[in-house]
């Protein structure tokens, strides 16, 4: 086992710093040898299969369910076709509707999780094409989806999935660009320039990985506490959950993530003195917003840590308390960045608290039980 973890303390820090490696591993043989196109030879539907269809349903389970979350707004930007996201143990149970012209997308690391193959099988009943995004080839899913994209993260061990999800989110990416380009939605500009933006990404988070001292000690006092929050909008607020689950999972610290603006809808009744609030704001159509946010939390003793755009710490640290940066990139594909520093968070105080980083208590690490 110590020779699999390469030197790493445990396998989850082991697949942090492996993501650049995933990120790039996704990408190749799906991006044109231009450089400015996506093709991806595992979708066999035809290019009026595609362009027919009406809705996307993506079914998933915990992480899984929000590289979902990202991915419905990145297939809803770039192809611009109306996507609904659910967990998967809530799917089959609310009678959705499912026609031939749906989509659906399962998404699971293992492939073997329960509930996303009840709901796969629950979707190819009604008609619907089904595509599944899985780390495992020859899983079930796999085996049983009629359209197969494998994510390149390699095994994945530690219980807290981290390489995974963000390989699934490249994988959106993909799709997204791919879709666009087909339906025509997007011109071919603008999807060879994120597609360029793609191709910083692995650079990118390494260069975050290269200040995880800073992050261990913002995890070090964090986990001296036993409440605190997460909050985010758009995109960002997909990644406040994903934040917020994997600090839970293995730190064992109660955190909630929501959505920014919904705060004063009831949540701001919890902020008290002291309680750190982890907010991300990286969405510039949403800076002003969040910073409102923040200032609101804040005024009510809130701790906060901010994680930003490099080139706006001036501004946003004058309303925070600390702050990470993270490299800029285009909004949409900044959750890829934004929560590798959640990630090493969620390691960080896991460890500080003494806890089995690798096996946290009661999880599995696929679940094949309803
Ligand atoms: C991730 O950190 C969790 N342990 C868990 O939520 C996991 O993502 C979920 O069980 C789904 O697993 P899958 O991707 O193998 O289907």
């Amino acid at each position: 086992e110590t020779a699999e973890k390469a030197g790493f303390d445990h396998f989850m820090l082991k697949e942090i710093y492996e993501q650049p490696k995933a990120y790039r591993n996704t990408m190749m043989g799906r991006i044109t040898d231009d450089g400015k196109s996506v093709v991806l030879k595992e979708i066999g539907m035809t290019a009026e299969q595609i362009r027919g269809i009406r809705k996307v349903h993506i079914v998933a389970c915990g992480t899984a369910f929000h590289a979902g979350l990202v991915g419905k707004s990145v297939i809803e930007n770039l192809a611009r076709i109306p996507v609904e996201t659910d967990v998967a143990s809530e799917y089959r149970y609310r009678s959705p509707i499912i026609t031939p012209d749906t989509l659906v997308i399962v998404v699971s690391q293992s492939g073997e999780t329960a509930d996303t193959l009840a709901a796969l099988r629950e979707a190819k009943r009604c008609g619907a094409r089904v595509l599944a995004i899985t780390n495992v080839v020859g899983s079930s899913v796999a085996r049983e989806a009629d359209d197969v994209m494998i994510t390149q993260a390699g095994p994945e061990i530690a219980v807290a999935s981290t390489k995974a999800y963000t390989s699934q989110l490249i994988a959106f990416y993909l799709l997204g660009l791919f879709l666009a380009d087909t339906i025509g939605t997007r011109d071919a500009a603008y999807v060879s320039e994120v597609v360029a933006a793609m191709g910083e990404l692995p650079e990118q988070v390494e260069r975050i990985l290269e200040h995880a001292e800073v992050l261990k000690q913002v995890a070090e006092s964090l986990s001296k506490h036993n409440n605190l929050f997460f909050i985010g909008r758009g995109v960002d607020f997909a990644v406040a959950q994903e934040g917020s689950l994997k600090l839970k999972e293995i730190s064992y610290i109660h955190s909630e993530a929501y959505a920014a603006g919904e705060l004063k809808h009831g949540t701001l009744a919890l902020i008290e003195e002291g309680i750190p609030v982890i907010s991300v704001i990286t969405q510039e159509d949403l800076y002003e917003k969040t910073l409102s946010n923040i200032k609101e939390v804040k005024a009510r003793g809130a701790h906060v840590l901010a994680l930003v755009n490099e080139g706006q710490e001036e501004e946003v640290g004058k309303s925070v308390d600390e702050l990470f940066a993270i490299p800029k990139t285009l909004p949409l594909l900044a959750p890829a960045l934004s929560v590798v520093p959640l990630q090493l968070i969620a390691y960080f105080a896991s460890l500080a608290r003494g806890n089995d980083v690798d096996k946290p208590r009661n999880l599995a690490k696929s679940v094949t039980v309803e």
